[in-house]
């Protein structure tokens, strides 16, 4: 197996060559704009070590590691319109830098460069890689949607929040590894055992994001802080909150929650934040992420690694826990 920066070289290498036509600029530049911008390529390196983890050379699930990569781009940029987020990356978002439209537009044209690179595939491997890849981007649909329409609710429980961040992002982790083991040929027992690893990760990638979305440093997280209160996402913290607060705590939490006044957005996320605080909410969510790793590690257990792919996932999940951004 080869190191974390070795597979990023490789996915980052495979993402620059591909190409763009000139035209129409307004489509394709934003495209150019968002896949030079970085990003941590957490799912294609994942798809490349779950490859070499069962003894195929990783430039085997090149295809399907970029075009995922490009589906999770094409992701950002919808989801940074319904969560009316301008900076990510420490740059503007695409919506922000030209408008809405396009970023609908581009992330269209991006999600169909994802199926056509995802779709260069093996023949006898190619409908497995494209049901993995359809039923994960449906079930992402799913995640978003309850993500948003949980922003109106105020009865959301734990379960539910749970099931949504499994659907919004767990599923993407879980076809990282499902494509890169399927291209390898990896035995049936150990495919699920490493998507059992990336559903219990990213529960914990979500709930690391969510955290480091109110106590982030805003230098290093590339996205602006307390949007999440803002939008009144319905994370692991302000359900706890909730679920923990008396009733003078409760109305004050209400009374911050109804403030509808832009000028006022810092004092809000301030409010929010101290409250969190009072109420050891960051303990209660480190703690909830460390019990979601640990699960992620037991998983590895079943799996039939060939050579030293246990050490290159448990390091991978080693530097996700020490992440800040
Ligand atoms: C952002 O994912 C979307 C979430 C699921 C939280 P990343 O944090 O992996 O984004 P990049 O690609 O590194 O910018
Ligand atoms: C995004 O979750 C998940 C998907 C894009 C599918 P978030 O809305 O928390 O992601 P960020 O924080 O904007 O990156
Ligand atoms: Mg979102
Ligand atoms: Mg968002
Ligand atoms: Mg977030």
């Amino acid at each position: 197996m080869q190191s974390f920066s070795d597979y990023l070289e490789i996915v980052n290498k495979a993402i620059a060559a591909v190409e763009y036509p000139a035209q129409p600029a307004h489509l394709y530049e934003p495209i150019a704009y968002t896949m030079s911008l970085g990003g941590k390529r957490l799912r294609p390196v994942l798809t490349l070590m779950a490859c070499e983890a069962f003894g195929t050379p990783c430039e085997a699930a090149i295809n399907q590691a970029v075009g995922l990569e490009f589906y999770h781009n094409f992701t950002l940029l919808h989801d940074d319109v319904m969560d009316k987020a301008d900076v990510r990356r420490g740059k503007p978002t695409v919506h922000c830098r030209w408008d809405e439209n396009t970023a609908i537009l581009s992330g269209d044209a991006m999600l169909t460069t994802a199926t056509i690179i995802m779709s260069k595939a093996p023949a006898d491997k190619l409908p497995a890689v494209m049901d993995i890849f359809n039923r994960t981007a449906m079930e992402i649909y799913e995640g978003q949607q309850w993500d948003m329409d949980f922003e109106s609710r105020n009865d959301v429980t734990v379960d539910e929040y749970i099931e949504m961040i499994r659907l919004k992002t767990s599923v993407l982790f879980g076809a990282a590894c499902r494509l890169g083991s399927v291209i390898a040929g990896a035995d049936e027992a150990s495919q699920e055992a490493l998507y059992g690893f990336a559903m219990e990760l990213g529960l914990a990638f979500q709930l690391q994001d969510d955290y480091l979305d109110t106590y982030g440093d805003p230098a290093t997280f590339g996205k602006e802080i307390g949007g999440d209160i803002l939008n009144a996402k319905k994370t692991f913290m302000l359900i706890s909150a909730y679920r923990n607060a008396d009733k003078e705590t409760t109305e004050r939490l209400d009374a911050l929650f109804a403030i509808n006044d832009k000028s006022r957005n810092a004092e809000k996320i301030a409010g929010v934040k101290a409250i969190y605080d009072k109420l050891e909410i960051p303990r209660l969510c480190t703690e909830q992420i460390d019990s979601h790793l640990a699960k992620s590690l037991e998983w590895l257990d079943k799996v039939a690694f060939k050579g030293d792919g246990r050490k290159a996932f448990e390091a991978y999940v080693n530097m996700l826990v020490n992440r800040d951004k």
